[in-house]
């Protein structure tokens, strides 16, 4: 048969988060209410005084290319943003905006990394992180970080995978799905054990305003000490300041990278959108007192949603230390005689009981859903209820494992 795609495509799959807003909106449109705990985005609206900063931008005719890169100002407001959040130094040439923080990893993946490099990243994690080091031509390798541990992102397997082809490790923290992150000592032993050798660490750290308990979290800083020509930086506004729509991300790091990232983006998308550029502006600059508030509100949610879900003990919620994901363990309810996998639940549950929300395969973890809790406390409530009604039916037609129902 005559070739229709690139091979890579047979490499590559479509985002699991986006397929179930798909779905849902599916439901959706035949007038049902669903309980949507599938995004992973805020569902508080972007500050008034960001959005002004857009209004004022298209007033100001402020809407013509920009520099690919993004403009002069925002760059330097970046850069100001990380040198008064970690106390590292990055002049304008070291710093790309783009199109979220999705693009900013792109970029850097097309950058560095290429057929016969193998790239470490960790799972439970984010699906795009592999499939992009894939679209890269490289082959991502795996290591997990497990429940018993918090999910805690340690040093040790990273340390085991490397081998004389790898050229990269991509590190999320705090990470998506299971909001837990990487500790100082253990990023420095990785810093440790590559420093001298021919391996860069990118670093995603499009959660890094939205942790729960200050913990000491100075990654950049360390990385800057000892490895800042081999690191690179990636974050977002999309979380922080509830601007995902606005598509507005950076990549920080040494300017013959950021130089490469330039180039890539130049021949693709161009600038991020010139009115982003300016709310952006206004995000990084104007006051900070809204991310502390959006926190709080989050943390609030998290707090009321495990108390209600675990009042059945087979719902096994572990706490995040920052994001807004739960990622709660549903093994117990799983049967061979009823729904066999984690996917299936998910599934079911979107139809049965009209509630979105991502099966853990998704993210390299049967067993698991992610629930995003950046919603409305009534729409938590309701939706704790209808996944104990789900199951309750479940029980009631001895879809469950017997010996442990309830
Ligand atoms: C771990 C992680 N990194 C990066 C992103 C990118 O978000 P955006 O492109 O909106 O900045 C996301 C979004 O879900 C994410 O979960």
């Amino acid at each position: 048969m005559e070739r229709m795609l690139a091979d890579r495509m047979g490499r590559v799959s479509s985002s699991p988060t986006m397929r179930v807003l798909v779905e849902a909106e599916k439901l959706r449109q035949r007038g049902i209410d669903v309980v949507e705990f599938g995004a992973g985005e805020p569902d508080f609206d972007t500050p008034e005084h960001i959005k002004a900063a857009g209004h004022a931008a298209m007033d100001q005719g402020f809407t013509k290319y920009t520099p690919a890169a993004g403009t002069l100002e925002v760059r330097h407001a970046i850069a100001a943003h990380y040198a008064s959040l970690y106390g590292v130094e990055y002049g304008a040439s070291e710093v790309i905006v783009t199109a979220g923080g999705k693009q900013a990893l792109y970029n850097a993946a097309m950058a560095l990394f290429a057929e016969g490099d193998e790239v470490i990243t960790h799972a439970p994690g984010w699906p795009t992180i592999p499939e992009q080091i894939k679209l890269a031509d490289a082959s991502p390798v795996i290591v997990r970080t497990y429940p018993e541990q918090g999910f805690e992102i340690t040093a040790d397997p990273f340390l085991d995978a490397i081998t004389p082809v790898t050229r990269g490790i991509v590190i999320n923290s705090p990470c998506n799905p299971t909001g837990a992150m990487i500790a100082e000592h253990e990023l420095l032993r990785i810093i440790d054990a590559v420093a001298d050798k021919n391996i860069w660490i990118v670093l995603d750290l499009c959660y890094e305003q939205l942790i729960y308990d200050p913990v000491p979290h100075n990654l950049p800083k360390l990385l800057a000490a000892r490895m800042r020509d081999r690191t690179v930086l990636t974050g977002s506004a999309s979380k922080s300041y509830a601007m995902t729509g606005w598509r507005c991300g950076w990549a920080v790091g040494p300017a013959p990278v950021i130089a490469a990232c330039n180039a890539i983006q130049s021949h693709s998308t161009s600038n991020v959108t010139s009115i982003s550029q300016k709310a952006v502006i206004a995000a990084l600059t104007g006051p900070q007192e809204v991310v502390g508030q959006m926190l709080a509100e989050y943390r609030r949610r998290r707090d009321a949603l495990i108390g209600w879900l675990t009042t059945d003990p087979r719902i096994r919620c572990h706490v995040p230390a920052g994001a807004f994901y739960l990622f709660v363990d549903i093994s117990a309810l799983l049967s061979p005689d009823g729904l066999r996998t984690s996917d299936e639940f998910a599934h079911a549950l979107l139809n049965e009981a009209h509630v979105a929300l991502t099966g853990g395969e998704a993210f390299d973890a049967p067993g698991y859903l992610r629930i995003s809790y950046a919603t409305s406390m009534e729409r938590l409530r309701e939706g704790a209820e209808r996944i104990h009604a789900f199951v309750r039916a479940l029980d009631a037609a001895g879809k469950t494992p017997s010996a442990l129902r309830a």
